[in-house]
């Protein structure tokens, strides 16, 4: 940690994607710095941050891509996925909306993404548990189907954020 002589055995590129204000960049806040901020402002262009990990022995560099859900504040698409190994899909529990416009954001990622990308669909803010929209059997089902990874998290509880990026990292190389 903080060792500029450390060996990086992988670097990954990663993608996050999903509706707006579904809660893309306080999962990255959270994984890559361990934060929270409840006045997250919506992202214009693309930010990324990285993280290095240690798995299985190996030193994992992830540099993890966010852009903005609203179409007006979106970078340019094509380069957005170049190079993308893992992509997570998040959608936010509490809306409906939001999940059923997954099945756009996945043709927008097959359309540009590696055929191998590894895919995790994230269904955020569990901890809102009384606002719940998305029965987790409905989103298990969709991942079932499209034979991706699914995990319900949250990134002011902190719940599950970590396992979903390992779930991704484990399953690249
Ligand atoms: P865009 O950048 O516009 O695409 O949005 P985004 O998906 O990056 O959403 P962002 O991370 O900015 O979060 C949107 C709002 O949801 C903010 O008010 C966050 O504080 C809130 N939020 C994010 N994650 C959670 C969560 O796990 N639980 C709860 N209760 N609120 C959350
Ligand atoms: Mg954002």
């Amino acid at each position: 940690y903080g060792d500029y002589n450390q060996k990086i055995d992988y670097v990954f590129k990663g993608v996050l994607i999903g509706d707006s204000a579904v809660g893309k960049s306080q999962l990255l806040a959270r994984f890559a710095r361990n934060e929270f901020n409840v006045d997250s402002k919506a992202t214009i262009g693309v930010e990324f941050h990285t993280k290095t990990l240690v798995i299985d022995n190996k030193t994992v560099k992830s540099q993890i891509w966010d852009t903005a859900g609203q179409e007006r504040y979106r970078a340019v698409t094509s380069a957005y996925y170049r190079g993308a190994v893992g992509a997570m899909l998040v959608y936010d529990m509490t809306k409906r909306q939001s999940f059923d416009n997954m099945a756009r954001w996945l043709e927008e990622l097959r359309g540009h993404a590696d055929t191998n990308i590894i895919i995790i669909r994230i269904g955020n803010k569990c901890d809102l548990a009384n606002l719940r929209a998305v029965p987790t059997e409905d989103a298990k089902e969709f991942a079932q189907r499209e034979i991706l990874f699914f995990m319900e998290t949250s990134a002011l509880e902190s719940t599950n954020v970590e396992t979903a990026f390992f779930t991704v990292l484990t399953q690249i190389y």
